[in-house]
């Protein structure tokens, strides 16, 4: 069984500020770091380090995207399958506040530059079984799950950024949603509890498994059969960037590795509860290994 991650790369420009900028201020940043990025980049480092092996396909510019190559080399994803196109590579602009949280503004850059023909061609190397790993941040999206379909492989959608592009995708191909509460409520078109939201989406795509997560309140994973309750692990927050991506990249490269779907919760929990712990996106992605070594974070 192989996995594809077909998504995209971003430079993430990073800035520590005091508190979000506001309409019309001009403020000072603290810091200014520069990160590898991107939800499909930080998704493929995350299931690499969960110790499965990835293909991402995607796009980078020409002249500025080695980088993102190196840092999946680095940690072992195959990158044949990343086309280098003559435009900007996608960046993010990320402001981080004193509390860790933050603000992304995204310009998709060569992202956006993913074509039907490229598609063809990574489709071609994937077959019966395989996984597909998408969130909303490359083009082509829709036409990328009709292949992956007509394929019989299993898809598995992250839905962010939230956008009305969503809706044009056929979701009912979708084997495996992973969303937050908000991605969660625009999917469903509905408000609701966590439970709520379970139940509306679970009606909505019955041969879907789902994954929501509610923040503070875990997550709660939903199939046919069963449902099961995830509680956060505690930690002292530092930057909350990629955490979900950390999330879907544990929790797929669990089930690829043949753990139920309860471990493969509690080991994505624990991935992510990690990665808040540290700077940055695909940096702060821990390896497997360090799961059972850390000792700093507990059940909450
Ligand atoms: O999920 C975090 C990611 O969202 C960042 O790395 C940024 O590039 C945006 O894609």
């Amino acid at each position: 069984m192989k996995v594809l991650s077909y998504g995209s790369l971003n430079i993430d420009n990073v800035y520590t500020v005091d508190h979000f900028v506001r309409s019309g201020e001009t403020m000072s940043s603290l810091k200014m770091e520069v990160f590898s990025g991107g939800k499909g980049l930080n998704q493929s480092i995350a299931l690499a380090k969960s110790g499965v092996s990835v293909w991402h396909a995607g796009a980078v510019g020409k002249k500025d995207g080695d980088f993102l190559l190196e840092q999946l080399e680095e940690v072992g994803v195959h990158t044949e399958l990343i086309s280098k196109l003559p435009v900007k590579t996608g960046h993010a602009i990320i402001q981080r506040d004193r509390e860790g949280q933050n603000c992304i503004l995204l310009f998709g850059g060569a992202n956006q530059q993913v074509t039907r023909e490229q598609a063809d061609h990574v489709m071609e190397q994937f077959s019966e079984g395989d996984f597909l790993i998408l969130q909303n941040e490359i083009s082509e999206i829709g036409y990328i799950m009709q292949k992956a379909h007509e394929k019989k492989m299993k898809i598995v959608l992250n839905p962010s950024p939230m956008d009305e592009k969503i809706f044009t995708y056929p979701l009912d191909y979708v084997d495996y949603f992973i969303l937050n509460e908000i991605e969660a409520r625009d999917l469903c078109g509905h408000d609701g509890t966590g439970d709520e939201l379970l139940e509306l989406l679970a009606e909505k795509f019955p041969m879907a498994k789902i994954v929501l997560t509610l923040g503070e309140e875990g997550s709660i994973y939903k199939d046919q059969e069963n449902a099961i309750r995830q509680p956060i692990f505690k930690v002292d927050v530092v930057d909350t960037t990629a955490a979900g991506d950390t999330f879907t990249g544990f929790f797929i490269g669990g089930l690829v590795l043949g753990e139920t779907p309860r471990m493969a919760m509690e080991n994505a929990a624990k991935a992510s509860a990690i990665a808040v712990t540290r700077p940055g996106a695909a940096p702060s992605i821990p390896y497997r290994k360090e799961l059972s070594e850390e000792s700093s974070v507990s059940v909450k």
